[in-house]
C-alpha cells in the first residue's frame, strides 16, 4: 500500500527468492495493536512492544503520522512484524485478528487541568475505538490508558455490552504508572532499589482515588506519619508533577510507556499460561460496592483470572478509601451515562 513502499520492495525481493521472508522470519507469538501509536505515549510504547519477544505482529494505528512511526520502528531487528494503519477507514484492518489491544489515544492534560477535564474529547475517541474492537477482535484483551481512566473503562464496558461482546475479564484499565511511582518514591525513602519494592495501589487513577497501600509494602517496612503523608500525596499527584514540569507540553509519556509495556507484558505472559502473574489494574470488580475498582488481579490465558481482596487496611487507608469511593462512583456514573444517554 502507499503506507509501506519499502515493504513492497521487500516482497519483490522475497518473490525473487521464491520465499516469503516475512512469514519465514515471523516469530510465534501474540498479535498486538496500539491505538494512538503516534502520540507521546504511543511512540515509546510502540518501541518497547517491538522489543517484546512475545509479540509476533505489531499493528500501529493513529489518525496522524503512522507511516513515519511504522517505517522507523520496522527497522529494528526484533521478531515482531510491524504494520501501520492511518485514519478511521483503516481502523478495522488494524484490529483484525488482534490478541491484545492497547489504547493510549486521546488528549493529555495541560497545567491546571484535571483528568476529568479530558472527558469530553477522550470519551468519544474511546467509544469509537471500542466499537471497532467489538466488531473486529471481540475476544482481544483490552488495556485502556486514555484518561480519565476512571470513566473510560466504564465507557468501554458499555460499548461492549451494547455490541453483545462484553467480557469483564478482558477489559483492564492501566494503573501501573501509579504502582511504578509508588515503588520509586518508597524506594527513595527506604533507601532500597525500587525494583525490590512492591506497593499495591488500589482505587482508581485520579487524585484522591489513587490509594497507595503503604501498610502492605513489600519488603515489610514501617513509615512515620510524615512519610505516609508525603508518599501518599506524591503518588496521588505524580501525574500533576509531570504536567507542571512539562509546562503545557503534555503529561507523563516516557514513564507511562514503560508502565504500559510492563503491564502489557504481564498480560501476554498470563495469556501464554505463566503462573502467578499479579498486577494492579482498574477492572469490573466486587471488591467494593462500586462496579469498577483497581486492585491486585491475577492474569491468565483469558485475561483476569482472579481479583484479589484488598487485604487489611489501617485507619488512614480506610479513610482514604471512603474518599476515593465517593469520587470514583461519580466518574463511573459519568462514563456509563455517556453511552446510555
Ligand atoms: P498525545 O496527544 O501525545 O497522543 C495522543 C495520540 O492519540 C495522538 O497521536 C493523536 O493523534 C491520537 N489520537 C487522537 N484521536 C484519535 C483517534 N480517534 N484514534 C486514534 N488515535 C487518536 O497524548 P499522550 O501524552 O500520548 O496521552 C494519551 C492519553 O493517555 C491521554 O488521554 C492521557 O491523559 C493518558 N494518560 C494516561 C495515563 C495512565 O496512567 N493511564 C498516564 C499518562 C497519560
Amino acid at each position: 500500500s502507499h503506507l509501506q513502499p519499502p515493504t513492497s520492495q521487500m516482497e519483490e525481493v522475497s518473490l525473487l527468492r521464491g520465499s516469503n521472508c516475512r512469514a519465514k522470519g515471523a516469530a510465534p507469538g501474540f498479535k498486538v495493536a496500539i491505538l494512538g501509536a503516534s502520540g507521546g505515549i504511543g511512540q515509546p510504547l510502540s518501541l518497547l512492544m517491538k522489543m517484546n519477544p512475545l509479540v509476533s505482529a505489531l499493528h500501529l494505528y493513529d489518525v496522524v503520522n503512522t507511516p513515519g512511526v511504522t517505517a522507523d520502528i520496522s527497522h529494528m531487528n526484533t521478531g515482531a512484524v510491524v504494520r501501520g494503519f492511518l485514519g478511521q477507514p483503516q481502523l478495522e484492518n488494524a484490529l483484525c485478528g488482534m490478541d491484545l489491544v492497547i489504547i493510549p489515544a486521546g488528549v493529555p492534560r495541560k497545567p491546571g487541568m484535571t483528568r476529568d477535564d479530558l472527558f469530553n474529547i477522550n470519551a468519544g475517541i474511546v467509544r469509537t475505538l471500542c466499537e471497532g474492537i467489538a466488531k473486529c477482535c471481540p475476544n482481544a484483551i483490552v488495556n485502556v490508558i486514555s484518561n480519565p481512566v476512571n470513566s473510560t473503562v466504564p465507557i468501554a464496558a458499555e460499548v461492549f455490552k451494547k455490541a453483545g461482546t462484553y467480557d469483564p475479564k478482558r477489559l483492564l484499565g492501566v494503573t501501573t504508572l501509579d504502582v511504578v511511582r509508588a515503588n520509586t518514591f518508597v524506594g527513595e525513602v527506604l533507601g532500597l532499589d525500587p525494583r525490590d519494592v512492591n506497593i499495591p495501589v488500589v482505587g482508581g487513577h485520579a487524585g484522591v482515588t489513587i490509594l497507595p497501600l503503604l501498610s502492605q509494602v513489600n519488603p515489610p517496612s514501617s513509615f512515620t506519619p510524615e512519610e505516609i503523608s508525603y508518599l501518599t500525596s506524591r503518588v496521588q499527584n505524580g501525574g500533576t508533577e509531570v504536567v507542571e514540569a512539562k509546562a503545557g507540553a503534555g503529561s507523563a509519556t516516557l514513564s507511562m510507556a514503560y508502565a504500559a509495556a510492563k503491564f502489557a507484558d504481564a498480560c501476554l505472559r498470563g495469556m501464554r499460561g505463566d503462573a502467578g502473574i499479579v498486577e494492579c489494574s482498574y477492572v469490573a470488580s466486587q471488591v467494593t460496592e462500586l462496579p469498577f475498582f483497581a486492585s491486585k488481579v491475577r492474569l491468565g490465558r483469558h485475561g483476569i483470572e482472579e481479583i484479589l481482596p484488598l487485604g487489611p487496611l489501617n485507619e488512614f487507608e480506610r479513610a482514604g478509601l471512603e474518599k476515593a469511593k465517593k469520587e470514583l462512583g461519580q466518574s463511573i456514573q459519568k462514563g456509563v451515562s455517556f453511552i446510555n444517554k
